[in-house]
């Protein structure tokens, strides 16, 4: 039985592995390590409440002590690197606290896991760190090409560039101390149970709200969006058959400005739910620092090596999203109102 650590596993992308990975294997055990942020939320691990291969413990990837005794606890044999602070606007707002958690953070876990994990002849057989990184490290895109894994780092946020440096760190211990390592760089995901500081859930929030939907800059800006389930695939793919070392960069060419994505949500939305939520809403503010302009993917390298691929098309990713909004509006609203520490008290009482 594989044990895994799981960092930011009450996050959005997180949860959605801890619930697709326990799903997928009932021969895995998952030690899930969070803060539990603003961004992190127990509600999020509702359907595995009761699933025995599931540990929720809470703490602080900085926090050597804490680190070091979940490895003493449990026979750690991956761990798999979520937590993160993860929105770019905060980074603007706040460098410190994205260095911290995600350059130390990651050192600390780098640091905590090679002194458990090596050996007198290299490292112990079956092990693997991974550590979840975005396209956004490779910096922007003008209007024609793809990033790849060769293409050179050239962060511009404190987020990206905090993650960058993670990244960095990640490939020192690599080449260095010979640890088995991995590095996933994913485009924009969306899907359920994702913040809503983020563009998709604010507008899906903000048009339920009859609330105004903040257009940064022309809105011509350009992402590559992912359904979530599907980059959690990729990592799945890349713990179990990746090759060691190895930088994976995962997307499904889904390119789309940001106005396209506001017009698909008011559209669904007003033909669905409401015909007052329209286009009036929208409303052009001043551009994001920085605003990298365009983000887009190659993924030929984790096609041609693993057989990764795609499984949800923008058009029904996005479908999917909305409706899980509409069906799950108890949690839009804990989440924002930070009532979620109910559910802390009730799944993890007296554990
Ligand atoms: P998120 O903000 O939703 O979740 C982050 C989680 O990490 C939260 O549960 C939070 O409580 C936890 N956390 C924060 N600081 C911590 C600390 N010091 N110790 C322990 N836990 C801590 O983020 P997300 O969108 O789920 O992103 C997860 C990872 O994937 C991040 O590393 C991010 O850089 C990366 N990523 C995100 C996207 C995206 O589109 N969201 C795309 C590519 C890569
Ligand atoms: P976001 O979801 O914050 O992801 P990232 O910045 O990591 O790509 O933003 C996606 C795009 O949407 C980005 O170009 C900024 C833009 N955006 C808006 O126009 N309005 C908003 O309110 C938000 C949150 C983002």
């Amino acid at each position: 039985m594989k044990t895994y650590l799981v960092t930011g596993g009450a996050g959005f992308i997180g949860s959605n592995f801890v619930i697709y990975m326990l799903g997928k294997y009932s021969d895995i055990k998952i030690v899930n390590f969070d803060k539990l942020t603003y961004a992190g939320n127990l509600e999020n691990l509702k359907a595995i409440e009761n699933n025995k291969n599931h540990i929720f413990v809470q703490g602080d990837i900085c926090d050597k002590e804490v680190v070091e005794n979940l490895f003493k606890v449990y026979d750690i044999d991956y761990v798999v690197n979520f937590a993160a602070e993860s929105h770019v606007d905060r980074s603007i707002k706040e460098p410190e606290i994205f260095a911290k958690t995600n350059v130390l953070g990651t050192v600390n876990l780098l640091n905590v896991a090679k002194n458990a994990w090596e050996t007198e002849t290299g490292f112990k057989a079956g092990v693997k760190y991974l550590q979840v990184s975005t396209d956004e490290v490779y910096g922007s895109l003008g209007e024609t090409g793809y990033f790849v894994e060769e293409t050179p780092l050239d962060s511009h946020s404190p987020y990206s560039s905090s993650k960058a440096g993670a990244d960095l760190m990640v490939k020192a211990y690599a080449d260095t101390f010979k640890m088995p390592v991995n590095i996933t760089r994913c485009s924009n995901n969306y899907g359920p149970f994702q913040f809503p500081e983020k563009l998709i859930p604010l507008l899906i929030n903000n048009c339920l709200n009859h609330k105004d939907l903040p257009v940064y800059g022309d809105g011509l800006n350009i992402r590559d969006w992912l359904y979530v389930e599907d980059h959690c695939k990729a990592i799945d793919m890349v713990i179990n058959n990746g090759r060691l070392g190895e930088v994976y960069n995962v997307g499904g060419h889904n390119e789309r400005t940001n106005m396209q994505i506001v017009k698909t949500v008011i559209e669904y939305l007003h033909e669905s739910v409401d015909k007052e939520i329209s286009e009036t809403l929208i409303k052009y503010v001043e551009d994001r620092k920085g605003h990298d302009k365009r983000y887009g993917i190659d993924p030929v390298k984790i096609k041609e090596e693993l057989g990764w691929y795609p499984e949800t098309t923008f058009e029904v990713g996005i479908k999917k999203t909305i409706q899980w909004n509409l069906d799950n509006k108890d949690w839009m609203n804990n989440v924002t109102s930070g009532q979620y520490q109910k559910y802390y008290d009730k799944m993890y009482e007296g554990k």
